[in-house]
């Protein structure tokens, strides 16, 4: 049974490092703390060195006076397992622990993270801090639960010392028993490279092209991280299960090559993430049409409530962050640390912790601002904290027990996930769709769920959604297929984009018409394809239906074929040698239909998909809302809350048809409402 995040009333708090300040000083920070609305904080997740200064010698004085004088003060405590930072000694002693680069060069201390998790050494030595922690802590009426290390495969997610590859051997002899079949999944015969020995198998390394593996290879690498980083974690949480039952355990993150959702539903409570929304700030893709900027933190958001519908944000951008050398960022403007905050509570979060307490005056995030300066006088973000702390102190309650709701949801899943990050003729297409989508409906105030399709996932879960969008699936196996074929059939609505069905689970295309395994489903096949980038023009689509205003066909075309008296064109390209050819199809199959869309994603494609759909917000009848308020609803058998997020520093106008009244400032609305810059409504 698991643990809920809070029970009783909202958790509002802090990330706090007792071992960076003088003692004199925690008294009147956890007093302030308290001030501020506080009831949590975040400790000890990298102070190895503290709790064992050298090899098997414990010491726990300095974090019991900080556990024991926080709880003086009513403040629970959330203890982080410290083994993301291994100490000097352990690292000088036994350096098989490190993490290497491919080319073969060893990650040093000096930073954080640079360990692996396959060395049985680490393993052995992460059990005994944290067995030593659980057993003197477990039983401490201020520890709520435990963060086990911090973000897992953040900073780096590859692995390849020595004990990786071993690790790596030992899985592939788990999964294909024999090398027959392991040269059959990874098409080893093409350019000789089939293994007659495991000994000749290792982890992808340096090739003649740089960073060009076996493609098959490269898939199971990643499979491997993942599963070695939760086999890695279990060690802990079966620890901390067994000494500390009546303490909740979870992680942070939401990293590459990390099945999430089956490392929560192994051994957490609940899943955290830590919400940095000034990272959009420093987005690569400066050309981007319409960005959602900090909005777009919310489609990560939608990713952690599909691990565990109510989470944890164990650290909520407070400052502005960065690096001494690196991501430097603006400083969130008054009201953003506000209204990011109620962001992640919209979506799920039942806690939320800012990161960090105060900025630390030494190390490498001297410059990611806490609430607190250096200085330790009064200032504006301390002061935004208070006014949230007070709002949470009275709403919260009514917050506890919701979770938040959507009839569409975009698919994803793992295996497409690892194989695009290789394979550019999908997995680029497959992040550019979600963003696009997501922002069409953002700016229609349609929630949307992310759910994540696993071998466990049933047709019962699918049937939750009135519309499925899974953009570009190249991997589908038969009974993926089939699965997908059970949610049309009985009124399900599902849309794919190019380059659907044409892999299987080894990443090996299939000698099959494409979309391959999606073809019964879509009612087409696919005559020919292209890449539309470098010197092709861009190519547009003309639409069957609405307005004639051409759409753009994005990034690649897939001229396609109806094959089946059930499918309706819904749009044709309308440019190059195939204008006049199909480009857009629904098939109506059983109660529902199936969409194929031959190009990649663009918000005004799929504005013509929706309105199609007829799909509209669920407020739609009550309330009319600019594109630059977000709308996201949490609700319960008895309550129903609708969250209005206005992203636009300026005020924007709304307009309510009938009476609601604000939960976090009482007053019942009607008619036209102005909404602050930055504002927040959350509407009963
Ligand atoms: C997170 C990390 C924190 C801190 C923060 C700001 O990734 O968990 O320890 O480093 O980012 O960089």
């Amino acid at each position: 049974m698991k643990k809920p995040v809070a029970d009783q009333k909202f958790e509002l708090g802090v990330c706090y490092y007792p071992e960076h300040w003088p003692e004199e000083m925690w008294d009147d920070d956890y007093r302030r703390m308290v001030e501020t609305g506080f009831t949590i904080v975040r400790m000890g997740e990298f102070a190895w060195s503290i709790f064992e200064p050298e090899e098997g010698r414990f010491q726990f004085g300095l974090f019991d006076r900080a556990i024991d004088l926080a709880h003086s003060h009513g403040l629970k405590v959330i203890l982080g397992t410290p083994t993301a930072t291994p100490p000097a000694w352990l690292t000088e002693k036994y350096p098989e622990v490190l993490n290497v680069t491919q080319e073969g060069v060893t990650l040093q201390h000096g930073m954080r993270r640079h360990y692996n998790y396959s060395s049985p050494k680490y393993r052995e030595l992460c059990a005994r801090i944290v067995t030593q922690m659980a057993e003197r802590y477990s039983s401490h009426p201020g520890v709520a639960g435990w963060q086990i290390d911090n973000e897992l495969n953040c900073e780096i997610n590859v692995f390849y010392s020595e004990s990786d590859h071993t690790a790596f051997r030992e899985w592939l002899q788990q999964k294909y028993g024999t090398l027959d079949k392991l040269n059959e999944a990874w098409g080893a015969v093409f350019w000789n490279q089939s293994y007659t020995s495991w000994s000749q198998v290792f982890l992808p390394r340096p090739t003649p092209v740089p960073g060009q593996p076996n493609p098959h290879q490269a898939l199971d690498e990643k499979r491997f991280i993942s599963d070695n980083a939760i086999s890695f974690a279990k060690v802990q949480a079966d620890i901390l299960r067994e000494k500390a039952p009546g303490q909740w355990v979870t992680t942070n993150g939401l990293f590459g090559h990390l099945d999430s959702h089956e490392l929560n539903d192994e051994m957490l409570d609940f899943f955290s993430y830590d919400s940095y929304p000034q990272f959009s700030s420093i987005s690569n893709d400066q050309n981007e049409r319409n960005p959602l900027a900090d909005r777009s933190w919310s489609l990560s958001l939608s990713v952690v409530r599909s691990i565990s519908p109510n989470y944890c944000i164990m650290e909520q951008q407070s400052g502005p962050g960065g690096w001494v050398n690196r991501m430097d960022m603006p400083s969130p403007k008054p009201g953003q640390m506000r209204l990011w905050t109620y962001q992640s509570i919209a979506h799920g979060a039942d806690m939320v912790l800012y990161f960090r307490w105060r900025t630390a005056t030494m190390g490498n995030e001297i410059y990611w601002h806490g609430i607190n300066d250096y200085h330790n006088l009064p200032n504006r973000r301390v002061r935004e904290a208070a006014e949230i702390g007070k709002e949470l102190g009275a709403a919260g309650k009514s917050i506890i027990g919701t979770t938040a709701k959507a009839s569409i949801a975009i698919v994803r899943d793992y295996d497409n996930e690892w194989d695009g990050e290789y394979d550019i003729w999908h997995g680029p297409f497959m992040w550019q769709s979600n963003k696009e989508w997501f922002k069409a409906l953002q700016h229609k105030h349609i929630p949307t769920d992310i759910l994540y399709l696993r071998s466990k996932t049933t047709a019962e879960e699918l049937s939750r959604y009135q519309v499925l969008v899974y953009p570009h699936p190249a991997i589908m196996t038969d009974e993926t297929a089939a699965l997908l074929d059970e949610y049309v059939q009985q009124g399900g609505r599902l849309i794919f984009g190019c380059r659907t069905g044409y892999k299987d689970s080894r990443g090996q295309c299939y000698m099959r018409a494409f979309p391959g395994a999606a073809k019964e489903l879509c009612g087409i096949t696919v005559e020919e394809f292209t890449m539309v980038k470098g010197r092709r023009l861009p190519t547009t689509i003309k639409w069957a239906h609405g307005s004639d205003e051409l759409t753009g066909a994005d990034s690649f075309n897939d001229i396609l074929h109806v094959e089946a008296d059930t499918v309706e064109v819904m749009g044709t390209y309308a440019s190059d040698y195939y204008a006049g050819k199909p480009a857009v199809t629904r098939n109506k199959r059983g109660r529902g239909e199936v969409w194929y869309y031959g190009a990649v994603f663009n918000e005004e494609a799929a504005v013509r998909i929706i309105d199609s759909l007829e799909l509209a917000s669920p407020a739609a009848g009550w309330l009319e809302l600019p594109a630059e308020v977000e709308l996201q609803v949490r609700s319960s058998e008895s309550a129903s809350l609708t969250f209005l997020l206005n992203y636009n520093e300026l005020p924007v106008e709304i307009l309510l048809k009938e009476a609601r009244t604000d939960l976090l400032t009482g007053r019942t609305l009607e008619g036209k409402f102005i909404m602050d810059g930055f504002g927040v409504l959350v509407l009963q």
